[in-house]
């Protein structure tokens, strides 16, 4: 095990390790036994499709934090060995995630509650009159935090994308940031990211990629790709502590506005305030999610341990599996921006003919213990392009097609979720613990459910 000497005193143990040079076996997750029950009082296994939602959390993951808790202590403040040790481990998370990335070494990482949280972080530390471009094919984590924005429609093709941002940026003077998602949450498409990123720095401008469900599946390496901040969320990433990340450029951190006024994010108070220049203790003000940061760190550990290449072929394989199943069922219709062949993470959103994306839900959960999304999956704009649905400019405005009645005429929402109740689909996501019965299972259950 590493030691880390932390400020002056002795050396301090630390449970991360370097990651392995040889790949490991895949790790298992927690709960690929859970037993859910079903229509009729049967129990089944529960066949958990929803990961771009949450994914269940790694084996590695629970041991590190488990390892953590019993040395738990105040971060940064403390002078006892147990303070000292969890602030090591907690600056040794910020290491693990920087090197994840492949970020710079004089990038900023500041842990967030989750990308939402990093997204709004950096919306409030924009250079005055900053103009953000963003399409409208983005998470609402992405869409929604810019004071002045510039709105592009769904492009039609990738080399769009990177022609709509080319016009969209050569035609705003000032401070600009263009903000993509790398795979999208809805169809799982990546984007062309190198080629945007490419774009918006010949204008001058800097790009913002929204990673929350490319980097529980793919490697990313935001030097070789020259982004400037990367986003994403410890839940997607095998680690549901409670943790996100903000990575990117320090000097507009620096000066922005402290994300939270208080104790940590200042150098001293008297008659004036003297806040901290650096971005980590800047925006990280209060105790921070200590475990949180731990649990992501060790999730960056495993999958890199692991190595992609296993695990970007099991994911292939499966979606493959997945989409050719759905494909083969007379009424299914898989959505798509850039069509069949374009390259994806493990996400397939479809529709059902003749039923709301939520009887479809309902049925698949309560007679086949299959869990998936539907609803639009906090991309409204997104979703109702995919649909075919007229925009919505405001939730009085122009009521939508309808097309969420089913049989049931039912759509029980929860309050607080992400739905509109109009018009949506249903969402299937993989990841590590996904097994081909589940696949299966699904696409037998959407074939019983068509031939009712
Ligand atoms: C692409 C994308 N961006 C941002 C978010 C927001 O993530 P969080 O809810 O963890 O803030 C999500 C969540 O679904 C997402 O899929």
């Amino acid at each position: 095990m590493p030691t880390l000497t932390i400020f002056n005193s002795a050396p301090a143990q630390v449970v991360a390790e370097a990651p392995a040079v040889t790949s490991r076996p895949i790790p298992a997750v927690l709960g690929a036994d859970l037993e859910v029950p079903v229509k009729g009082g049967r129990l089944v296994g529960y066949a958990n499709l929803d990961y771009a939602a949450s994914a269940p959390c790694l084996e590695p993951v629970n041991a590190a934090v488990a390892a953590a808790l019993p040395a738990y202590s105040s971060v940064h403040r403390g002078a006892g060995y147990a303070s000292q040790l969890t602030t090591a481990r907690y600056e040794q998370a910020r290491h693990t995630v920087r090197a994840f990335v492949g970020a710079r070494p004089d990038d900023a990482v500041i842990f967030t509650r989750n990308t939402t949280d990093a997204t709004n972080l950096l919306a409030g530390c924009l250079p005055a009159g900053t103009t953000t471009v963003v399409f409208d094919t983005e998470h609402h984590a992405s869409l929604l935090p810019w004071q002045q924005s510039v709105r592009l429609a769904p492009p039609a093709f990738p080399g769009a994308a990177v022609r709509a941002a080319d016009e969209a940026l050569a035609g705003i003077d000032g401070p600009k940031l263009l903000v993509v998602t790398a795979a999208s949450n809805v169809t799982g498409e990546l984007w062309p990211i190198a080629a945007l990123a490419h774009i918006a720095h010949r204008h001058g401008a800097r790009i913002l990629v929204d990673a929350a469900q490319l980097v529980p599946h793919r490697q990313l390496n935001l030097t070789a790709l020259d982004l400037d901040y990367v986003a994403f969320s410890g839940h997607k990433l095998y680690a549901p502590f409670g943790a996100g990340v903000l990575v990117g450029r320090r000097d507009w951190l620096a000066e922005g506005e402290p994300y939270l006024k208080g104790g940590g994010a200042v150098r001293s108070v008297g008659d004036t305030t003297e806040w901290h220049d650096d971005p980590e203790p800047r925006h990280e003000a209060g105790t921070p999610n200590v475990l949180g940061a731990i649990a992501l760190a060790a999730a960056c550990d495993a999958l890199t341990a692991t190595g992609w290449t296993a695990l970007v072929r099991e994911e292939e394989r499966l979606i493959a599996r997945l989409r050719s199943g759905l494909a083969s069922i007379e009424g299914v219709r898989e959505l798509s921006l850039w069509g069949d062949d374009h390259p994806r993470v493990g996400i397939v959103s479809f529709t059902v003919a003749g039923y709301s994306a939520r009887e479809v839900a309902e049925v698949l959960s309560g007679e086949y213990g299959i869990g998936v999304r539907d609803g639009k999956f906090c991309a409204h704009p997104f979703v109702r392009h995919l649909l075919g649905a007229p925009e919505r400019r405001s939730s009085d405005g122009v009521s939508d097609t309808g097309a969420n009645e089913g049989r049931s005429g039912r759509d029980h929402r929860h309050a607080g979720g992400c739905e509109d109740g109009t018009a949506s689909a249903v969402r299937a996501s993989i990841g590590i613990g996904t097994t081909q019965e589940h696949v299966d299972r699904l696409i037998e259950a959407l074939r019983d459910l068509v031939a009712r």
